[in-house]
């Protein structure tokens, strides 16, 4: 289903790990509305090569970049800048990981270094990126930046641990940087917070099958997919959304404004 939406516009793609990653859906379906990209992701990441399958799957050239690092962050944006053949009109952030998870830490026992690796990749990543594409001017007017989150920045899912707080983190970078880039820039700047979704970030959370069934049957929608994801990212990329800065938008199928789903009543009801 192609609308030209992106025709003609330029960007950087951060995160396409594998077949199942939001951002790889992202890459199809910008492409599919005929935006032009690079896509990046940390060079460990790349040993596994997947990547060049999308790659060539939407003529994008890929350009590793540990998102943390400066350097690499002032590479990619030059390099993508001149591969593209101008400034950019849209960026994807979609990274996250915690070391803390990763190595089992509980969130009352966290290792204070696993927590500053893990905040540095999964939130101040975000400032860095969006501070390098600031710096080096290479926005174009009305372009548009977008960041994945989660529900749990504001209430508790006490096995997201330590990721709660980075992407609080995040979503105020978001904002705050968010009105920076309008004022000078006129770029908007929005953080999409997503259903619980299976990728191998989603599937490293703790008790993941269960969170992800009860969030379905909590939502009258149901979860968000990956694909949906990507479509709504799609929107926030074309000169549809043009004044919508600022913001966290919740796509998960209705969830975040529930009480309680007359499916997950049933669970606790006994049987008349
Ligand atoms: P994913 O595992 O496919 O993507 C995470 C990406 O972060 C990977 O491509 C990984 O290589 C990249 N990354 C890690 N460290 C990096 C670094 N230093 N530099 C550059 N890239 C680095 O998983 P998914 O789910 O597609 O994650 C994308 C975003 O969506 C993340 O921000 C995640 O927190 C967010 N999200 C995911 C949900 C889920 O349930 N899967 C729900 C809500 C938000």
């Amino acid at each position: 289903m192609s609308h030209n939406l992106l025709k003609g516009k330029r960007g950087i793609i951060f995160g396409a790990l594998d077949e199942s990653s939001i951002a790889w859906k992202t890459a199809e379906k910008v492409f599919e509305q005929g935006g032009s990209f690079v896509l990046t992701n940390a060079p460990v990441a790349m040993r596994m090569g997947a990547i060049n399958t999308l790659a060539e799957k939407t003529n994008a050239q890929v350009i590793p970049a540990d998102a943390t690092s400066i350097e690499d962050l002032e590479n990619l944006v030059e390099k993508s800048m001149e591969i593209l053949g101008g400034k950019l009109d849209f960026v994807l952030h979609s990274i996250g990981m915690s070391v803390n998870v990763r190595k089992g830490r509980h969130y009352t026992d966290l290792n204070y270094s696993f927590s500053e690796k893990g905040w540095d990749v999964s939130a101040l990543s975000f400032h860095k990126t969006m501070q390098t594409l600031y710096k080096k001017d290479a926005m174009n007017e009305w372009g548009s930046i977008v960041a994945l989150t989660y529900m749990a920045a504001q209430r508790v899912f006490p096995d997201y641990n330590d990721m709660a707080d980075n992407k609080a983190y995040l979503e105020s970078i978001g904002r705050s940087f968010g009105y920076f880039f309008g004022r000078d820039k006129k770029v908007r700047v929005n953080t999409i917070s997503q259903s619980p979704t299976p990728t191998t970030a989603g599937k490293g959370v703790k008790g993941f099958d269960g969170f992800i069934e009860y969030a379905d049957k909590m939502s009258p929608l149901g979860n968000a997919t990956a694909d949906e994801c990507a479509d709504y990212t799609i929107t926030l990329f074309s000169d549809l959304t043009k004044k919508v800065t600022l913001q966290n938008l919740y796509h998960d199928g209705g969830f975040s404004n529930m009480g309680v789903s007359q499916m997950v009543m049933d669970k606790f009801v006994d049987e008349q």
